[in-house]
């Protein structure tokens, strides 16, 4: 599990946290069973994060970039109201069957729409604004992520990028992901277009609001 606290203070978080539910908690047995990279999963403390920040931002259309097995677009989902949408993209056939059997099977599911794909070429073809977005997928692409997002993004709309502090890499970056996202960071810590705060809860998550 990617966490910047010691595992001590992660399950004691865990157990304060409102849980998450039984659907939940068997995604996140057969994502470790199924897939490669189960500590891909954002786990139980920040799809609770997800999901009161939906409820919190009174969001009603969302974004996300990278569903992997779906356990963030449940969190997300969950916090949206009967009639709001989530529209999450991904490439994985694999992932992506996996995170449909468990939208099928959720109360929330039916909010959740998949677009299957290289995300760039699916966020060229929305059509529409958003409240809040969920950054989630590969790191290379951070910045264009960043830039259409905000785009598509209503005033006052909120973005949350995950991994921002990768590892803690970005403080001495050393490979192409951890370049992209410290230059990210810069990026948004000058950016006048947004309010910031950049919250080092697991492994680094930036809030942006759009003005
Ligand atoms: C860190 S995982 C997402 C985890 C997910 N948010 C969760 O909480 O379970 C990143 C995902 O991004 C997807 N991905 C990587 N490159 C992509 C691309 N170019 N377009 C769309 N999805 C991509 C991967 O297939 C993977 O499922």
């Amino acid at each position: 599990m990617l966490t910047l606290v010691s595992p001590e203070l992660e399950e004691y978080s865990i157990s304060k946290t409102e849980p998450t539910g039984d659907l939940l908690q068997e995604l996140i047995a057969v994502t470790h069973k199924e897939t490669e990279l189960p500590i891909m999963l954002t786990g139980p403390i920040e799809g609770r994060f997800l999901k009161m920040m939906v409820q919190v931002s009174g969001a009603r259309r969302i974004l996300e970039i990278g569903t992997f097995t779906g356990y963030s677009a449940l969190n997300l989902a969950e916090g949206l109201p009967a009639d709001g949408e989530l529209i999450t993209c991904d490439l994985d056939p694999h992932c992506l069957g996996i995170a449909k059997g468990f939208f099928a099977r959720s109360e929330h599911g039916k909010k959740i729409k998949v677009m299957e794909g290289p995300a760039l070429e699916s966020l060229g073809s929305l059509t529409g604004t958003f409240d809040l977005a969920f950054i989630d997928a590969d790191k290379v692409n951070y910045i264009n992520y960043y830039e259409a997002v905000l785009k598509l993004l209503n005033p006052g709309g909120v973005i949350l990028i995950d991994n921002v502090l990768y590892g803690g890499h970005v403080a001495k970056p050393n490979d192409e992901n951890s370049r992209t996202i410290a230059q990210l960071n810069d990026l948004i810590a000058r950016d006048e277009r947004v309010n910031r705060v950049l919250l080092p809860v697991r492994d680094g998550i930036f809030f942006v609001r759009k003005k």
